[in-house]
């Protein structure tokens, strides 16, 4: 007999409104802004290839697991992965695992939000039409007029974390339901017209060529690593993010079809970017390799030569930076729900805290990209630094953790009743795939980054 269990901090209205939460917490800035400069700088199609296949072997099950968790601890997930493990009487230290996604939360969002400020600071201008035939040193240069000043950026850091904080102050539920409802078709939308745009710009078949057309000796293991960490980022996966979505879920959804869901849509964004921003980069001998800047120096120009190119602009940067505030809601809501969950204060001042000091963090990044470009570890900046500890190894290294929670220390009668899949043959599946296919993909990728095994 189903059991009625509800998470103290409310529930999804049905199953539609958590794929839509969930969506909105996948595709943000990894999608748009990240996929294209990191399939940039890796080159290419085989990245491209290797990010598909993580998503398909790793994200998915591990999503399916991370989601199954959630909904059954019904807590924040360091109280949830407590929990169920003394249910299913183990140790206690598996909260560590939330922990750690308290943490990587902490560092993405603290760069995040400085990336989501440089699409704030974009609408003003795209809707004032300083983009109108720009060249493409222009938008360069405006783009680095931006970057090196450390003063604009904290404004546009500030007010996105203010922006942040006051929907998570009131609650995950409340607003979010609603301006995800709109925002994933607009956005969607929005990218179809930039395709369609690319598709007449005259470089369509060069850019489609560079997404698609694998060319594995451009593969080193690095850039493995780069692709299976992006899989994870670009999912919400491996901090606990879709685990405390997963506790508002509904007890009668079905988990894997929600989450095959999500993942499907997510995966067509990101390609759509890259459809959209490759042959705007080609047509215009830009740098495919530009990194974090690539789609701020490349999509202004497509705008200032489109007809209505400021409004679609203008409304290009509104949803941009509006599907990076509903990714940013759940980058702290672990971290949020769990001080509430345990030092009873109240979700107003859980969001201050934690705002602010994700706040101080960020200016490491503000200054990263002027005062401090030059100050590196491991010949990287602070950003590069913090992105590649939070996104390549931090979130793999918890979605292994969740992978192997949920088919070697959880029962496997605790776990099919959760997910509660009507078809045998499918829960087999996910089971073998969760069980050893996706740990093992995640260590040969490591191992091969260490140097230990060698693939590329
Ligand atoms: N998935 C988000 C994106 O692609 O922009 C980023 C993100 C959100 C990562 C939430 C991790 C997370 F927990």
């Amino acid at each position: 007999m189903a059991i009625h269990r509800e998470s103290i901090h409310g529930q999804w209205s049905n199953r539609w409104a958590f794929i839509l939460a969930a969506t909105g917490s996948a595709v943000g800035l990894g999608n748009i802004w990240k996929f294209p400069y990191i399939t940039g700088e890796n080159g290419g199609g085989a990245f491209v290839i290797v990010y598909l296949l993580c998503i398909a072997t790793i994200g998915i099950p591990i999503m399916i697991a991370e989601v199954m968790i959630g909904r059954h601890g019904r807590k924040s997930p360091i109280n949830t992965m407590r929990d169920t493990a003394v249910s299913e009487g183990r140790s206690p230290h598996w909260q560590l695992l939330g922990w750690s996604g308290v943490l990587a939360g902490f560092f993405i969002l603290s760069y995040y939000s400085v990336i989501a400020g440089w699409a704030l600071s974009y609408i003003y201008p795209a809707g004032a039409g300083s983009f109108n035939s720009v060249t493409a040193d222009g938008v360069a240069s405006i783009f680095n007029n931006l970057v090196s000043s450390p003063e604009s950026l904290i404004v546009w850091h500030s007010l996105f974390m203010i922006m942040t904080m006051a929907v998570v102050a009131r609650g995950v539920k409340e607003g979010l339901e609603k301006a995800v409802r709109y925002l994933m078709p607009a956005l969607f939308a929005l990218l179809l017209l930039l395709v369609g745009y690319a598709m007449n710009s005259g470089a369509f078949a060069e850019g489609a060529k560079f997404l698609f057309e694998p060319d594995f000796s451009k593969l080193t293991a690095n850039s493995v690593l780069v692709a299976m960490g992006h899989a994870f980022f670009t999912l919400s996966l491996g901090m606990g993010a879709i685990m405390i979505y997963g506790s508002y879920l509904p007890q009668d959804a079905s988990i894997a079809k929600t989450s095959i869901t999500v993942a499907i849509a997510d995966t067509v964004v990101a390609l759509l970017a890259g459809l959209a921003i490759f042959p705007i980069v080609f047509a215009n001998q830009l740098e495919t390799a530009a990194g974090p800047g690539l789609i701020f120096q490349t999509l202004p120009i497509a705008f200032g030569q489109m007809p209505g190119g400021s409004f679609f602009g203008m409304l290009f940067f509104i949803m941009l930076a509006l599907a990076a505030w509903t990714s940013a809601i759940s980058l702290i809501e672990p971290a949020v729900a769990w001080l509430i969950e345990n030092k009873g204060i109240s979700r107003a001042r859980a969001c201050m805290w934690f705002g602010l000091a994700t706040w101080l963090l960020g200016l490491g990044t503000v200054f990263s990209f002027n005062i401090w470009s030059e100050v590196t570890l491991f010949g990287k900046t602070f950003f590069e630094s913090l992105d590649y500890l939070a996104s390549n190894i931090m979130l793999p290294l918890g979605g292994l953790a969740i992978a192997i929670f949920s088919v070697w220390i959880m029962h496997t009668q605790t776990v099919r009743n959760e997910l509660a899949m009507k078809n045998e043959f499918s829960f087999k599946v996910w089971h073998f795939l969760t069980r050893y296919v996706t740990p093992v993909a995640v260590i040969i990728v490591f191992l091969n980054v260490v140097g230990i095994i060698k693939l590329s």
